[in-house]
């Protein structure tokens, strides 16, 4: 069994990041500048906001944090995306989710100017992304093919399942998994709360995708000899010998599944940092007024 090590990984793409961060300003162009939106006090956003805006320092961004209080309107909030779609010092934002509930999530998302689209939820961004033209992806999956990139593991002709189907993960994994690239070209089969016959579907994933929020769902059982298991899931359960009070759960049974694996990544310190790298790299690439696909 190998780790598939997202920390180490985004560590290294972030370096990466650096230096073109460096060439971009040596060269006279102005540093990339992502900001975030977030709205309300949920802890496990405020975490998520708060690696971002330090990575961005990290890697030579400039960055800006906006916090609205919960009882905003959605019509204000959609003010302040119109504000940052207008701001022509900002390359790319995001506007950390979930909102409070008077605002419509999708009419939020809708607003956000495509080419700063750095979350890669916009309809265009997600359209494009199907038809393999060039746009941000989403980062979460964006992250998993460059974690599998960089392990240089050759996922053509293989049987990819991908455990739930939500709009930022599950659904845009399949896809991409699918495509006619490296990563890529696998046969896929997407499972989801009405599927049915869970572990004859799973012992047939050659690679295993697991985005469901249900912690350590994934037992061994479930788990083909040698296959590479990705964990999405983050859930935070209650823990008093932590000192945050709560420790992090993926939706694999690390200690009972990793033995069967070729590969399994860890939670934490897997697929999260990788998200986050993504988001980096998103950013570049609107810095430098261009989309990319991962070949
Ligand atoms: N590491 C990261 O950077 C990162 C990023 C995003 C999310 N996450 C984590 O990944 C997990 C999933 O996130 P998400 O946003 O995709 O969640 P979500 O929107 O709640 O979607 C969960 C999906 O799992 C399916 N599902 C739930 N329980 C199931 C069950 N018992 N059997 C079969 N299918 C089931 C649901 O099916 P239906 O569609 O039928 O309801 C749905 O498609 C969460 O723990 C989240 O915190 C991590």
């Amino acid at each position: 069994m190998q780790l598939l090590d997202g920390k180490k990984t985004a560590s290294d793409i972030r370096a990466d990041i650096k230096v073109q961060v460096a060439e971009l300003k040596e060269n006279g162009f102005k540093v990339p500048h992502l900001a975030a939106v977030i709205v309300g006090d949920d802890g496990a956003s405020q975490t998520y906001v708060a690696s971002k805006v330090k990575q961005c320092a990290e890697v030579g961004f400039e960055s800006t944090l906006i916090k609205l209080p919960d009882t905003i309107s959605e019509e204000a909030l959609l003010a302040q995306v119109e504000s940052l779609n207008n701001n022509e010092s900002i390359d790319g934002f995001i506007v950390q989710l979930p909102l409070p509930e008077q605002i419509d999530e999708q009419k939020v998302t809708e607003a956000v100017a495509p080419e700063k689209d750095v979350d890669g939820f916009h309809p265009e961004s997600v359209g494009k992304m199907v038809l393999g033209l060039p746009t941000y992806l989403p980062a979460t999956p964006y992250g998993i093919l460059n974690l599998i990139d960089r392990y240089n593991i050759k996922t053509e002709g293989m049987h990819c399942v991908v455990l739930g189907r939500s709009n930022i993960v599950g659904s845009p994994m399949s896809i991409l998994m699918a495509r006619n690239t490296q990563p890529g070209n696998c046969t896929v089969t997407v499972y989801h709360s009405r599927s049915k016959n869970i572990r004859t579907i799973c012992n047939q994933a050659d690679i295993l995708i697991v985005a469901l929020g249900r912690p350590e769902f994934v037992k061994s059982e479930m788990v083909k000899e040698g296959a590479i298991v990705i964990d999405v899931g983050i859930t935070r359960v209650k823990d008093s010998t932590k000192k945050s009070g709560y420790r992090l759960l993926g939706d694999v049974d690390f200690g009972d599944v990793a033995e069967k694996c070729s590969y399994i990544t860890p939670v934490p310190g897997g697929v999260g940092p990788m998200t986050i790298a993504s988001l980096l790299l998103n950013t570049l690439q609107a810095s430098k007024g261009k989309r990319a696909v991962v070949a």
